[in-house]
């Protein structure tokens, strides 16, 4: 299974941003061990704070890897240009957020990409990804037995 896990604004800074809300861990170390968990997941981990390259990748993960994981950040809320990219390749996309974006300022708890999405996790800090990972595992298996 090849899952692309693509990450937007400002989660380069996690570890060191705001930590009372994201936690102490930086991403690089938390993917490691990500890693290590699913020695037979191949993995390719994307950050970008611009929005082009997020929808750039999108487009060449999206048609190769069995599924997407996309932390979209603050552009979750708003960009339209990432739903399209979602909504124009064939991989399933989950929406994570690290946060409980629901017991957060209202502006969060809209989602420009939730309806391109198969469905969102959020709140669980980094095991988010894990959960998602898990999700599209499930939601694969469940495909190829019923055939
Ligand atoms: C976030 C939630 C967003 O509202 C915020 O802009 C982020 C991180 C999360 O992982 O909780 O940058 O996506």
């Amino acid at each position: 299974m090849k899952i692309s896990i693509i990450n937007g604004p400002n989660l380069n800074l996690t570890g060191k941003r705001e930590p009372e809300i994201y936690g102490n861990q930086s991403l690089e170390s938390y993917f490691q061990v990500l890693a290590a968990a699913y020695p037979d997941v191949q993995f390719t981990f994307f950050q970008s704070n611009v929005e082009g390259e997020i929808v750039n990748e999108i487009q060449r993960a999206g048609f190769e890897a069995d599924g997407i994981v996309i932390n979209a950040g603050a552009y979750s809320h708003y960009s339209l240009a990432i739903a399209d990219a979602l909504r124009a390749v064939p991989a399933p996309a989950v929406e994570v957020h690290m946060s409980n974006v629901y017991q957060r300022e209202s502006e969060r708890h809209h989602s420009a990409i939730a309806p391109a999405c198969v469905g969102t996790i959020a709140g669980f800090g980094l095991d988010s990804y894990r959960l998602a990972i898990e999700s599209i595992d499930a939601m694969l298996n469940a495909q190829s037995e019923n055939g």
